[in-house]
């Protein structure tokens, strides 16, 4: 319901200047310190969670474990974490992806994905989108289905919607606050 977003924008600050001059940094852990702010976005991910028909949550490392992982449990279903290379000791897929300097890798645990899996994928901004189209990517590569992708914070201007539509096919993308 749109009063439930306003009040989770209402609770991301804009800090200017952070990390560089010229960048107005979203900051949501005034939302987190918020037990109603941060139980409402919970209940929010979970209704899209089982709206959309996920049997698994990924979330991606660092911010989004912290929305997907109270989601996936409160929906009653597994949290994957798809973590920053080189941190999980299983056997794992990796993928690459650019930045605006240089590229980035992402990973999961092979196993923790299988071809029955529909995932929903959960991070806190979408800015270029490269993150998030990465990790579809990579939970499709693991085999699994993309069930969507649901995002507190996007940021419209950077295009990142229009960058993830392919690696969605089809797929459903739910940003409950957009600026
Ligand atoms: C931030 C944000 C998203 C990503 C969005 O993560 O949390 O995951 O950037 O950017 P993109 O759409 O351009 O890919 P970041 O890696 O900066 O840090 P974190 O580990 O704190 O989540
Ligand atoms: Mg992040």
């Amino acid at each position: 319901p749109d009063g439930v977003r306003e009040m989770l924008a209402s609770r991301i600050h804009d800090v200017p200047d952070y990390p560089k001059p010229g960048v107005m940094f979203k900051d949501i852990t005034p939302l987190l310190a918020d037990p109603e702010a941060f139980s409402a976005l919970t209940d929010v991910l979970a209704d899209i969670c089982a709206a959309y028909g996920a049997t698994k949550v990924v979330g991606l490392e660092a911010r989004g474990f912290i929305l997907a992982a109270p989601a996936a449990v409160r929906a009653g279903v597994g949290f994957v974490p798809v973590r920053k290379a080189g941190k999980l000791p299983g056997a794992t897929l990796s993928q690459a992806y650019d930045l605006e300097y240089g590229s980035a890798e992402i990973e999961v645990h092979a196993e923790d994905l299988t071809g029955s899996d529909r995932v929903l994928v959960i991070d806190d901004v979408l800015a270029t989108g490269g993150t998030a189209e990465a990790s579809l990517r990579l939970i499709r590569r693991a085999g699994a289905e993309i069930a969507g992708v649901a995002m507190l914070l996007e940021l419209g201007f950077l295009g990142g919607r229009k960058r993830l539509e392919s690696a969605l096919d089809g797929a459903p993308m739910e940003s409950l606050v957009t600026v």
